[in-house]
């Protein structure tokens, strides 16, 4: 079987598009983030009225349709959508309900994420990642989605970037709910398999020719002094257990990866072989790393200006080569490839039509289904507050006026030959190894 032939998309024009989340773009969204910034837990303060998304999403679908997007991935906010446990908010579904026939009326292909980041704010206190109430919350509130807006929404994302969540989340305890116990680590990462298997099943109950994936963030890893048989060993480390560990458990159903320091992730859940039509993939940037580091002795990691195409404005490597090599990595999954994020923080704009070119010339060399940039526009950073600006749109947070930077033209003229090329072939020798 070939990875096209069971993708419920494999007949419909490739996707070329925009990225963009709930809580980043459209403001006043109470929720655990909120908690979080009002305890002072962010370096950039607080996401306020965000960039006013809620009540401009329309606007911005437009702007993407502008810029020649034929896709546009959001998030809803399980906030919004269930602000009391078990108390749903049908104005809130209303909306987004709106919205969505906004864009399939212009032709733009609605791209839904179910989880990004946040929860509502009774969650962590009544049904946490660590219980198994989770599971069949997060399932509930999937099915009240679905069954609203799955007639007319293809193409589904139940989580994005479980890894990263959980890292940040019961690791260094740096996002809600901010805890720092690695023995939850395997519990809490078998549950958002679990999650993630219960919702696919709820939107396949409704809407049986979805397609379903998951975003994973994906990082090219390598070692900071390439001498050094540490370093080395260390980057293929981190390789194995950051990107493939993901990977594994979406390919067989199985998985077992180490993370920092020690802490064994192992389970298996067979159903999550099934539970994917596609693989999304977040790339942004590479690591090097060294160790013992200069302060950890375990080892260290920061980004590098190695390949010389500079560092974006928070410092992350611009490096398209590597995007081609985890392009590469994730074929071996075997299903079809969809680049559900990819971009940089670049105010003065002077990085992004080179980047965006460099980074659409590896799509030619690899069959990917799908690119979505990060971000459409520029909207509130996480931790990091409204400093980094991904947007081809330029925001002013006054007025909330939009403004197309000079790139938005490469982004319209390279998804035009996107869409115009058919999907790159790779012999069956190619790089495509098994997991
Ligand atoms: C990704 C997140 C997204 C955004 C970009 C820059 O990891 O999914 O929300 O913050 O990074």
């Amino acid at each position: 079987m070939t990875p096209e032939s069971r993708f419920p998309l494999a007949d419909r024009p490739r996707l070329w598009g925009t990225a963009v989340s709930h809580y980043q773009v459209e403001g006043d969204d109470p929720c655990d983030w909120t908690e979080w910034e009002r305890a002072g837990r962010t370096r950039g303060g607080a996401c306020g009225r965000a960039v006013g998304g809620w009540a401009r999403y329309e606007e911005d679908a437009d702007l993407a349709r502008d810029a020649g997007a034929n896709a546009f991935r959001f998030s809803i906010s399980w906030s919004r959508v269930e602000p009391r446990l078990g108390h749903y908010n049908d104005a809130a579904l209303d909306r987004y309900s709106r919205f969505i026939d906004h864009l399939i009326k212009i032709d733009v292909e609605p791209v839904v994420t179910l989880f990004h980041y946040t929860h509502p704010q009774w969650f962590h206190e009544r049904t946490p990642w660590t219980s198994t109430e989770s599971i069949a919350r997060f399932a509930e509130f999937t099915a009240r989605v679905a069954e609203r807006i799955g007639d007319r929404v293809r193409v589904w994302i139940p989580l994005n970037e479980p890894l990263v969540f959980l890292l940040a989340g019961y690791f260094d305890g740096q996002i809600p709910p901010g805890i720092s116990d690695g023995r939850l680590l395997p519990k809490v990462f078998d549950h958002l398999m679990a999650a993630h298997c219960a919702a696919a099943a709820a939107i396949r109950e409704r809407s049986p020719d979805a397609a379903i994936g998951v975003a994973h963030n994906m990082v090219a890893f390598a070692p900071e002094r390439h001498g050094s048989f540490l370093d080395r060993m260390l980057a293929k480390i981190a390789h194995r257990c950051y990107n493939r560990g993901v990977l594994e458990a979406f390919g067989s159903g199985k998985w077992d990866f180490l993370l920092p320091p020690t802490t064994r992730v192992r389970g298996h859940r067979e159903e999550l072989t099934k539970s994917l039509d596609f693989f999304g993939v977040n790339f942004y940037s590479r690591l090097h790393l060294r160790c013992p580091g200069k302060e950890r002795f375990i080892g260290e990691f920061r980004y590098l200006d190695a390949a010389r195409r500079g560092l974006t404005d928070n410092g992350w490597e611009i490096v398209p080569d590597a995007f081609e090599q985890i392009l590469h990595e994730a074929s071996a999954i075997h299903l079809p490839l969809i680049v559900s994020e990819n971009g940089l923080a670049d105010a003065s704009d002077r990085m992004r039509a080179r980047f965006l070119q460099e980074h659409a010339l590896m799509l030619a060399r690899t069959p990917v289904h799908g690119y979505l940039h990060w971000s459409l526009l520029d909207n509130y950073e996480w931790l990091d507050g409204f400093g980094p600006k991904f947007g081809l749109y330029e925001v002013d947070r006054v007025s909330m006026s939009r403004r197309p930077r000079p790139s938005v033209k490469t982004f319209r003229t390279l998804g035009r030959q996107f869409l115009a090329r058919p999907l790159a072939q790779r012999s069956a020798g190619e790089a495509l190894r098994s997991l």
